[in-house]
């Protein structure tokens, strides 16, 4: 059967310039620094689907993603993109779109290197590059050097500790032959009418300068790459605080096996206080409440803290679960009860703990919160987004009290960061 396909640009791509250049640069391979939704997912689909339908019957495509999860969204997104349906086959489970001449496009997760091999690779896309290893790299790499591959590699500026940050250097000061270096700004996204203005001014408003310049300008930010809570500053953040049995009494708790910890936060005045940290060596949740009660008489109470304290406990009696237990000792309404469905994500969570520390007063008591200043000091984030809790003996890697607040923040303080959401 002789099949003859058509295929035209969309105008939008065709009209946002930016876009277009890196698209359609011949070089063998292009490093693309950008801002936060500048285009680069969707330019590279275009870009890899356009090489796909000039390949021949068995070639390879490949689209590589940090992880297996976030390539199942650049498949999604490729499948909307071609039209009509009966152009491609697709194998859901293993992420790959067959096209009519043959070419099969495979979306990976660079989570899983030994998926990194592969023959006939014609072209691939590295995206979000600044979130994976070098080794992943250094598999496409090998992969496209028989066939002469060309490749993309897209993503926001990181910090300068990884591959892409020093292949962009080297690329930019013009070193390499094969090579092409591409950068877009807020700015550039904003006049292509991609970005609002005013999400770009809100952000400067609400981001750490640093993590600002970084995510919309892509001017490196060299702290974001370890310390969780890049913005806190013992000057601004560690001061007396009282606690007033008027106001708000908050209780975010986080339930580990030892210690157990509960943060008393009071948020009144336009200050969020953390007047207490209370943790109990080798005791339980009902210990703990006691604790509270007598601390804290006449209190009103709002509970908050791990998701994961609805679940049913057998450390419990009655295999109640923590939040069951909390309300009847402390004798809570429904109400009172303000814990979300599931965890916050660690690196969402970052970016807020941060904006907050550094847009909004936050008081932390030198005294008896002296777990929170200790780890906002030195907890660290890891490059695969999990916090480096490491040896729990080791009081600085603990990392409990930050928990507490992060769950406190993510339940109160969401909204903080209502302009800088990702959609896909
Ligand atoms: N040429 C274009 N014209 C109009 N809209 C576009 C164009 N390219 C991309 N978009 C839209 O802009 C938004 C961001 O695009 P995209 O997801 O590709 O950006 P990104 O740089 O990969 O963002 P992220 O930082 O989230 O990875 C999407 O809604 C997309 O549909
Ligand atoms: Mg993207």
């Amino acid at each position: 059967m002789n099949l003859e396909c058509h295929y035209t640009r969309p105008e939008k791509i065709k009209k946002y310039k930016k876009q277009a250049e890196f698209i359609d640069c011949p070089k063998r391979f292009t490093i693309v620094e950008a801002t936060t939704k500048a285009g680069k997912t969707v330019g590279c689909l275009v870009w890899l689907l356009e090489e796909a339908l000039h390949g021949k019957d068995g070639d390879v495509c490949w689209w590589v993603a940090p992880t297996f999860t976030i390539a199942k969204i650049a498949f999604r997104r490729m499948k909307r993109y071609i039209q009509p349906l009966g152009l491609y086959e697709e194998n859901k489970s293993e992420l790959v779109l067959t096209l009519i001449n043959g070419v099969s496009i495979f979306f990976k997760g660079a989570d899983n290197p030994d998926s990194l091999f592969g023959e006939d690779v014609i072209a691939a896309v590295l995206d979000e590059s600044t979130r994976m290893k070098e080794d992943a790299w250094v598999a496409v790499f090998t992969t496209l050097s028989a066939t002469e591959g060309r490749c993309k590699i897209i993503g926001n500026v990181k910090g300068t500790g990884n591959w892409a940050y020093r292949l962009a250097r080297d690329t930019e000061s013009g070193n390499k032959a094969d090579w092409a270096y591409f950068k877009i700004t807020a700015a550039d996204a904003v006049k292509a009418g991609l970005m609002k203005q005013r999400v770009v001014d809100e952000a400067e408003k609400t981001l750490q300068r640093g993590v600002f310049l970084e995510l919309y300008y892509g001017i490196p930010f060299e702290n974001s790459s370890d310390k969780f809570c890049y913005s806190f500053d013992e000057k601004k953040h560690v001061k007396s605080c009282v606690w007033k049995s008027d106001e708000i009494t908050y209780l975010s708790f986080d339930f580990n096996v030892n210690p157990v910890t509960c943060m008393i936060i009071q948020d009144y005045g336009n200050i969020i206080r953390v007047p207490e940290v209370i943790q109990l060596e080798n005791s339980n949740i009902y210990r703990l409440c006691d604790a509270i009660k007598i601390k804290y008489p006449n209190a009103y109470f709002l509970v908050t803290g791990d998701a994961s304290g609805k679940n049913k406990s057998t450390l419990n009696p009655d295999n109640m679960n923590n939040f069951d237990v909390i309300k009847s000792i402390l004798g809570l309404s429904k109400g009172q009860m303000q814990y979300a469905a599931s965890n916050p994500k660690l690196d969402e969570n970052q970016i807020l703990v941060n904006a907050v520390l550094e847009h909004h007063p936050v008081e932390i008591d030198p005294d008896k919160s002296q777990r929170l200043i200790n780890d906002c000091k030195f907890v660290e984030m890891r490059a695969d987004k999990t916090i480096k809790k490491g040896d729990r003996d080791d009081p600085n890697q603990q990392a409990d009290a930050l928990d507490c607040f992060r769950y406190f923040l993510n339940r109160y303080y969401r909204n903080f960061m209502k302009y800088i959401t990702k959609n896909e």
